[in-house]
């Protein structure tokens, strides 16, 4: 058995922003150069150009982790379409299964190999049956365990970091015998490519809610976290490929935009002039599209905030009075520890200046409970930004020690006992902020931009301008001519993690 391995840059604890391992230690084996010069000799310049006599060919995918491998995920399928791939939902039948993983905590981790333990049945009864499937595992956990994954689990076929999926062509003719390899680990990191082999027209979004990736990896280096390593040096694609991007995803439905990135507000892409741009002078450029209806932007840093992002808050319509904003910790010790570069009140600056801009602006954090020496004094700083900021939403994690991390060595780690708690006490105090967010919107009228179906019959489902999942009973015949439509409903319920209301009719 032959075994390619195009790239494979180590995270490393001790590296500093701006240093960034550029595939130091490298192994790499010929046929392959680098995919980048691949991609340009062998891939499809169209993706959407498909050719004749194709033999159709199931396709699963399952995806972990963040918006960012929700995306990639969609352009695996896309690269993947003229090869004669089509998505199914279940991997029982399909002849090329991949894993987009998520490397953020251990337990990102450990589904993996537990979903990949549950996949070998299935290749082994296609085998009996005889029929072949490629198994394959892309994304973070690939790009940071590559090795440990094919020592490991022997039937994954395929390893592919999150900036290589563009060069799944080439890697299935290889695996399928052209040049006689038959297992690949590709953990290059050229950003540029897969983004320059978008394809030219859109498929409609399965609902109005279209996501694009503006910005990618990071150089921030919080102390806990994996991503610089995974997704390496921050990029911001240019204005001209992302408005014509959003010009297709609207005319093929899409009614709000969400851009994407590690660190959204620091995207610093070309503008049409050619000078370097940022986001909120972006954001002015988007909301000229017609049919853009909604805009709205995720992962903020506090750091990466900045004089037009706050001025298209106040000026751009279309743009949501809602942000996510992560902040991990309520405790400049616990700050400075995380390498955050922002203090408490650097972030209370933040929120007092976006609520100036737009007065009803909502907003949503991350959390890391039990950092390495989080005293009950840290603790209650956290307690405190809580009470103060009033997020209407937040994501909180226990702390996990991720390999190659700074903090992973640091002494005093906190006990699972004092996180639980902790966690336990942060989720309560948020839970009943939200709730008394929600149940302020009763009486209210609110613009609903409907996504989906409800569970129940007749139920729709669509988002407030804050954000929230409204649910609105309508005759069931009406669902599909509704979803893609802004109403406005009348809020009759206020709950903990949703509205419920009727349609305002005239
Ligand atoms: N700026 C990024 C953050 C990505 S990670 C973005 O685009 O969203 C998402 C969240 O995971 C972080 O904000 C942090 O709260 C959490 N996280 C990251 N590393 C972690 C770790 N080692 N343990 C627990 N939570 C972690
Ligand atoms: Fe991770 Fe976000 Fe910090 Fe970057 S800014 S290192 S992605 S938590
Ligand atoms: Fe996970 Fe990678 Fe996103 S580690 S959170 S999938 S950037």
């Amino acid at each position: 058995m032959t075994l390619i391995q195009i790239t494979q840059p180590a995270p490393v604890a001790t590296e500093q922003p701006g240093e960034r391992q550029n595939g130091a230690g490298l192994v790499q084996i010929s046929p392959l150069d680098s995919p980048r010069s691949n991609s340009e000799a062998l891939a499809p310049k169209k993706l959407c150009s498909s050719s004749t006599a194709i033999a159709p060919k199931k396709l699963y995918i399952k995806t972990w982790g963040c918006q960012m491998n929700v995306y990639d995920s969609k352009r695996m399928a896309d690269v993947l379409r003229p090869l004669g791939y089509s998505e199914v939902s279940e991997p029982d039948d399909a002849d090329f299964v991949i894993l987009n993983t998520c490397h953020i905590r251990e337990k990102a981790t450990e589904k993996v190999f537990s979903e990949l333990g549950r996949l070998k049945k299935h290749k082994t009864r296609r085998e009996t049956e005889g029929k072949s499937t490629i198994t394959a595992v892309a994304g973070c956990v690939a790009q940071a365990e590559g090795d440990v994954i094919t020592e490991r689990v022997n039937h994954v076929d395929l390893v592919f970091g999150p900036q290589a999926y563009h060069t799944l062509p080439e890697m299935i003719a290889q695996l399928t015998g052209a040049y006689g390899a038959n297992r690949i680990i590709n953990t290059d990191m050229p950003t540029e490519a897969k983004f320059d082999l978008l394809p030219e027209e859109e498929t409609a979004p399965s609902t109005p809610v279209a996501f694009v990736a503006v910005q990618e990896g990071c150089d921030k280096f919080c102390t806990f976290c994996v991503v610089p390593y995974t997704r390496g040096a921050e990029f911001s694609r240019p204005t001209k490929q992302i408005l014509t991007e959003i010009r297709n995803l609207v005319a093929a439905g899409a009614r709000e935009i969400q851009l994407l990135g590690q660190n959204v507000n620091g995207w610093h892409g070309i503008g049409l002039n050619g000078e370097t741009s940022n986001l909120g002078r972006l954001i002015y450029q988007i909301a000229e599209i017609d049919g853009v209806e909604r805009i709205r932007y995720t992962t903020s840093h506090p750091r990466d905030m900045h004089d037009e992002l706050y001025a298209a808050h106040r000026d751009v319509p279309q743009l949501m009075p809602f942000l996510h904003l992560p902040v991990q910790s309520g405790s400049n010790a616990i700050l400075k520890a995380m390498n955050r570069k922002h203090d408490r009140d650097e972030y209370f600056r933040i929120i007092d200046k976006l609520r100036d801009y737009r007065p009803d602006m909502a907003l949503s954090s991350d959390f890391i409970i039990g950092f390495p020496g989080e005293t009950d004094q840290d603790f209650a700083d956290t307690m405190e930004m809580i009470e103060r900021v009033k997020f209407t939403s937040a994501y909180s994690f226990k702390y996990s020690q991720r390999p190659g991390t700074p903090a992973a060595i640091l002494t005093h780690q906190i006990h699972e006992s004092i996180k639980d708690l902790r966690l336990q006490t942060l989720q309560n105090q948020v839970t009943t902020h939200q709730q008394e967010f929600n149940k302020s919107f009763e009486g209210k009228i609110v613009p609903v931009l409907f996504e989906r179906s409800g569970n129940k019959p007749g139920q729709i489902m669509g988002r407030s301008p804050h954000m929230q999942s409204t649910y609105v009973l309508i005759p069931p015949h009406q669902i599909d001519r509704m979803i893609g439509k802004t109403m406005d409903v009348c809020i009759t319920g206020g709950y903990q993690g949703s509205l419920a209301g009727d349609l305002v009719t005239t």
